[in-house]
């Protein structure tokens, strides 16, 4: 059940209360405490998915059956060995990530957690790689979360490189809060939820920040 006041946006979240439920229903193994923790430890924003999205993502691409992934903004790989534990053992999930810094450390982490042969950090800005990412395709999935300027050159590419029934994915859809304003980040997120529902049968969910999910008509 909703009321009226969480309907119209109240949480009643607390940061203990989230605590308590991320070290339930998505706890860390080394592997994964390692990747979380690499940002901070190697002086990197620490813009990751939180522990329940994490999870989230995983459960999703497991639903979705996925074996062929795509994950725009790698950071420390953290959601990519996420999405990768989802997928059968012939599973692969190419992520795109811009920083050399944050690559090699990703790389590291996911060799650490024995991933090397499932996940391709490819080096470059998304929207020069992902033309590039094509002859792996169609996907099974897209995950969007880096530059929120670029999320609708994204979706463009995600719709037309992921096949009927994939799923796409994409964080950040409340743009920080800022989704309504006036800029040409905004903007640019505003195209990305309307050309989605174009081509997925779409929702937004009230994570932290909204998640963006979709179906691939
Ligand atoms: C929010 S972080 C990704 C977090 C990661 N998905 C996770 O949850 O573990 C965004 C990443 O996108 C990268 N990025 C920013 N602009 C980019 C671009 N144009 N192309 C590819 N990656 C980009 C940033 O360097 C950063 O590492």
């Amino acid at each position: 059940m909703a009321d009226a006041d969480s309907r119209s946006g109240l949480r009643y979240t607390t940061p203990e209360l989230l605590e308590w439920l991320a070290a339930l229903h998505a706890p860390h193994d080394a592997a994964l405490a390692h990747a979380f923790d690499a940002p901070s430890a190697h002086g990197m924003p620490a813009i990751q998915l939180g522990p329940s999205e994490g999870k989230a993502l995983e459960l999703l691409l497991r639903l979705a059956g996925a074996r062929n992934v795509v994950e725009v903004g790698t950071l420390a790989g953290y959601s990519a060995i996420r999405a990768a534990r989802a997928l059968p053992a012939d599973g692969h999930v190419h992520t795109v990530e811009f920083d050399p810094k944050h690559a090699r450390v990703a790389r590291e982490n996911i060799a650490a957690a024995g991933l090397a042969d499932k996940i391709t950090v490819h080096e470059g800005s998304g929207l020069d790689v992902l033309p590039r990412l094509v002859r792996f395709g169609p996907f099974d999935a897209v995950f969007i979360d880096a530059d929120k300027g670029n999320y609708d050159g994204y979706g463009r590419w995600a719709a037309e490189n992921t096949r009927p029934g994939g799923l796409l994915v994409g964080d950040n859809a409340f743009f920080f809060g800022r989704l309504l304003e006036d800029s040409p980040e905004a903007a640019a997120m505003r195209r990305f939820h309307e050309e989605a529902c174009e081509h997925f049968d779409t929702v937004c969910l009230p994570t932290p920040d909204g998640m963006l999910l979709g179906v691939r008509r």
